[in-house]
């Protein structure tokens, strides 16, 4: 017989995501008559933007000519794109990011678990509690981790804890790590990073020769002007940060693929000889072998995101989603829950009211308003007591779903 990968066996039972889903189907067979509204998983609701789905056409249209028509792209992804979003989203911002260190991909969550490949075991690698939790189901996996104790912790991780004390920021490692997740703005929290935090991050990392992942899959959604979109725009962050950016949440991509991983060629790390080695190399090595490039049609829906008509319709979904927060925000607080995020960032953080469990919360939710969330405890030990709600759904269902819990589920009553 094959044998398995033992690291999986140390994962708690299911995905997040998925786990929630088999719970609310389970609720949905048992009560098929509930209008279920579902402000958990971060998805999308509005279709793709006009001048998207009018690139992608155009591209359709090109493939089904033999003139026109086109075979595998360049793994790294195409030239056109990878130009546009230099110049849009560093060049403009003041980063200094080359073309070829832009690496095109399906997604940021495919690409934060990917560039494991790229780093040996043996790192001591860094997590805010609550994280996402693919950073971390995918160092287990790798075999970077020990196994779980009773919290949900793995053994080997550094958890830096995210609260409310120390404004979901947490504080830098007391002890020396090699690798460092960042997500900001932050998923789940809502938090946001400034310049003196993101410099505090590329300080450490240079000090300590550690390499931050930088999550950035929510810039778009800062509303606030003087936090950094990016953490290039922190000098001496191209020497130790790799960024990870998406379509997915700011272009209605989620259905669709793509995204992007910056990958400087100042980034380094070391082999077991202790020489200083190329990450892009090895990533670009890793990309051409295990992958194929994004289609050509999506590139092209992709580009035409950085167009005028784009940048104004994307903002107009971002403005879209950005408005549910704000309604999410204000009923939640009007009845007397304590609220985090939902400003510069898609997702409201709240407090369950009294001694209540995060999964407590999620149940009493999903049966008395029949509205799904998520909660924090699968985000990390020190998400539990904490329950997020996603802005990410269409205006009717948000306000209906904020009805239903100012009927059921007012703070004070629970
Ligand atoms: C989330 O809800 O946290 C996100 O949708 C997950 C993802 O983007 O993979």
């Amino acid at each position: 017989m094959a044998r398995i990968n033992d690291h999986y066996l140390k994962l708690k039972a299911g995905y997040l995501f998925p786990e929630i889903a088999r719970r609310v189907n389970a609720f949905a067979q048992a009560h098929p008559e509930a209008k279920l509204i579902k402000l958990g998983i971060g998805d999308v609701t509005e279709p793709l933007p006009a001048a998207v789905i009018e690139a992608m056409h155009k591209a359709i249209d090109e493939m089904a000519k033999r003139d026109t028509f086109r075979g595998y792209g360049p793994e790294q992804g195409h030239a056109f794109l990878r130009e546009k979003i230099v110049g849009h989203d560093y060049h403009a911002h003041g980063c200094e990011i080359a073309a070829d260190e832009v690496f095109v991909s399906d997604g940021s969550k495919c690409d934060t678990a990917n560039i494991l490949d790229v780093l040996g075991p043996g790192n001591v690698v860094a997590v805010v509690d609550p994280v996402y939790p693919v950073y971390v189901d995918t160092n287990v996996m790798a075999g970077h981790t020990g196994p779980a104790n009773d919290r949900g912790e793995y053994t080997g991780l550094v958890y830096l804890p995210a609260t409310a004390e120390n404004g979901f920021s947490p504080e830098l490692p007391s002890q020396k790590v090699d690798v460092i997740y960042l997500c900001y703005p932050n998923n789940p929290t809502g938090a946001v990073a400034t310049k003196e935090t993101l410099a505090k991050w590329v300080g450490y990392a240079k000090a300590n020769d550690a390499l931050i992942l930088f999550d950035a899959a929510y810039e778009a959604f800062i509303t606030d002007t003087v936090i950094p979109h990016s953490i290039y725009e922190i000098d001496g962050a191209r020497d130790v940060a790799i960024e990870f950016r998406s379509f997915s949440k700011n272009a209605g991509f989620t259905g669709t693929r793509c995204a992007f991983t910056v990958v400087p060629r100042s980034v380094a790390g070391t082999d077991a000889q202790g020489n200083r080695v190329d990450v892009h190399r090895l990533w670009s090595r890793r990309q051409t072998t295990k992958f194929n490039g994004v289609s050509y049609v999506v590139q092209r829906g992709a580009e035409a995101v950085y167009s005028d008509a784009g940048q104004q319709q994307v903002r107009e979904l971002v403005e879209f989603y950005m408005a549910n927060a704000k309604i999410i925000r204000e009923t939640l607080t009007s009845l007397g829950y304590e609220i985090y995020g939902g400003v510069n960032g898609p997702y409201i953080w709240l407090k369950t009211p009294g001694a209540m469990t995060s999964w407590a919360f999620f149940d009493k939710l999903l049966a008395d308003a029949h509205v799904v969330g998520t909660p924090g405890s699968g985000f990390g030990a020190a998400g539990e007591g904490y329950f997020r709600i996603s802005a990410f759904n269409s205006r009717a269902n948000v306000q209906e779903a904020m009805l239903r819990i100012r009927e059921k589920m007012g703070a004070e009553r629970l």
